[in-house]
């Protein structure tokens, strides 16, 4: 019998052995091919898919935001996953499609000889540093070498971006690590460090108006962030938000203050 032929979708990847091959949107790693500084990532989610570029959707957006801390600019990043093929349903990367793609993954990394590698999440970093060890340990303290990547790499595992979307907690960790980058391409300590905005938490008449005094007579009105939480779980789907129970409303006013008004003060 012939044997099945098939086409790669990138000449490095063993797409002949990737469970992802078929009905899998391929996105192409984007970037410069020579980069000091090399982001990876998990797969490719629903807006990559669509526009063919990674990291564009929410998590992209996200990088944008904390890129500045860095000192980084997004346009001199190359910018890769560990796989290249969207997993159905946002689903996580089966392992034998993070193997397929690792011969890929390495070589796409190497040839842009960076000097930093930034591994976003558990895959990136598991694969990239060759461990079990999970993201919340392998993150903590200076960046480290791979058995993967030359020795003079510094890899920085920190969390997925994306993970902030469900839980915030993990943002500072995040600020903090892409400081590490500017450390590690100037031989300095690290400088950026997020800190704590200065938040003021009203709960009666007398603070409500205290607050909207404040905002009024604000000469930024215009850069003000509302985040309004109900009594919703995140996962159903929103409708109106006014037709549940309002349990606090957050008013980012300046850079790195904010006011919080609770159910009384709402009232
Ligand atoms: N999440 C990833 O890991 N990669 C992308 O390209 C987009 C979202």
């Amino acid at each position: 019998s012939t044997p099945i032929t098939i086409t790669r979708k990138h000449p490095l990847a063993e797409c002949e052995n990737c469970p992802l091959y078929e009905d899998s949107i391929f996105v192409p790693s984007y970037g410069p091919e020579q980069a000091d500084v090399v982001l990876v990532g998990e797969a490719p989610a629903r807006n990559e898919a669509r526009e063919g570029k990674p990291f564009i959707g929410a998590s992209g957006q996200l990088l944008d935001q904390i890129l500045p801390s860095s000192g980084v600019r997004r346009a001199d990043v190359f910018i890769t996953n560990v796989c290249l093929c969207r997993p159905k349903d946002n689903s996580n990367p089966p392992a034998a499609a993070v193997k397929a793609c690792k011969t890929r993954l390495l070589e796409e990394i190497n040839s842009r000889k960076p000097r930093v590698v930034v591994a976003l999440g558990n895959f990136a970093s598991q694969t990239i540093l060759d461990t079990s060890v999970g993201i919340t340990k392998l993150r903590v303290g200076p960046p480290k070498r791979s058995p993967l990547l030359g020795d003079e790499v510094s890899v920085i595992p920190t969390f997925h971006p994306g993970a902030t979307l469900y839980n915030s907690n993990s943002f500072p960790d995040i600020v903090t690590d892409f400081g590490k980058i500017k450390g590690a391409l100037h031989g300095t300590e690290v400088t950026s460090v997020w800190s704590p905005p200065e938040l003021r938490i009203f709960d009666d008449r007398d603070g409500a108006e205290t607050v909207l005094r404040e905002l009024l007579n604000s000469s930024r009105l215009q850069e003000v962030g509302i985040d309004i939480e109900v009594g919703l779980d995140k996962d159903e789907d929103l409708g109106r938000p006014d037709q549940y129970h309002l349990l606090c409303i957050g008013v980012s006013h300046r850079v790195g203050g904010a006011f919080i008004l609770g159910e009384n003060s709402l009232r």
